[in-house]
């Protein structure tokens, strides 16, 4: 019996197209995810003072986990047939999560962080949807590390919430 174009999915060769496609979504999420580790390196080493002592441990925690995430968007895209990018391929976006001037500026860290995990929710949030019914193991991927970005989120909108409650926001 001949295997049918429905049995391959997307590694059928009518879907070459859409593979590729569903490729450059995973390159670009890679690239997020390896800046976020950039920035959260950056931020967890910097901030300075007792009060950031709390936000500095929760990045670094952050900085396994998107690193965990560049790792599963690296093998998806190898299992597509396209190919993880070399560094000179990489252009930088989170202007927002610069070191900020004073490095006990903890409310700016706090903000950049919620921008950053906005930014990968609304785009993940985007792959969910052009996947579906396509390519549903990179969709369960993605719903996954989507959770993940959820959590993070959450935890520094809660983060705010007290400097802001203080008057300190
Ligand atoms: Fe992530
Ligand atoms: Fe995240």
């Amino acid at each position: 019996m001949e295997t049918s174009s429905a049995d391959k999915g997307i590694f059928s060769g009518d879907n070459s197209g859409t593979r590729e496609h569903i490729v450059e979504l995973l390159t670009k999420a890679y690239w997020m995810e390896i800046e976020t580790v950039m920035s959260y390196l950056a931020a967890s080493t910097n901030l300075d003072g007792v009060r950031a002592q709390e936000i500095r441990e929760s990045l670094a925690g952050d900085i396994e986990e998107e690193l965990g995430h560049a790792k599963e968007f690296a093998a998806r895209i190898k299992e597509l047939y396209g190919v993880v990018p070399g560094s000179e391929e990489f252009s930088p976006a989170q202007s927002f999560l610069q070191p900020p001037e004073h490095q006990t500026d903890v409310v700016a860290v706090i903000r950049g962080v919620i921008e950053a995990e906005s930014g990968a929710i609304e785009y993940y949030t985007r792959i969910i949807q052009e996947t579906e019914g396509v390519d549903p193991v990179t969709q369960d991927m993605v719903i996954a590390i989507l959770r993940d970005e959820q959590g993070h989120r959450r935890l520094f909108e809660g983060f705010l919430r007290e400097y802001e409650f203080e008057g300190k926001a």
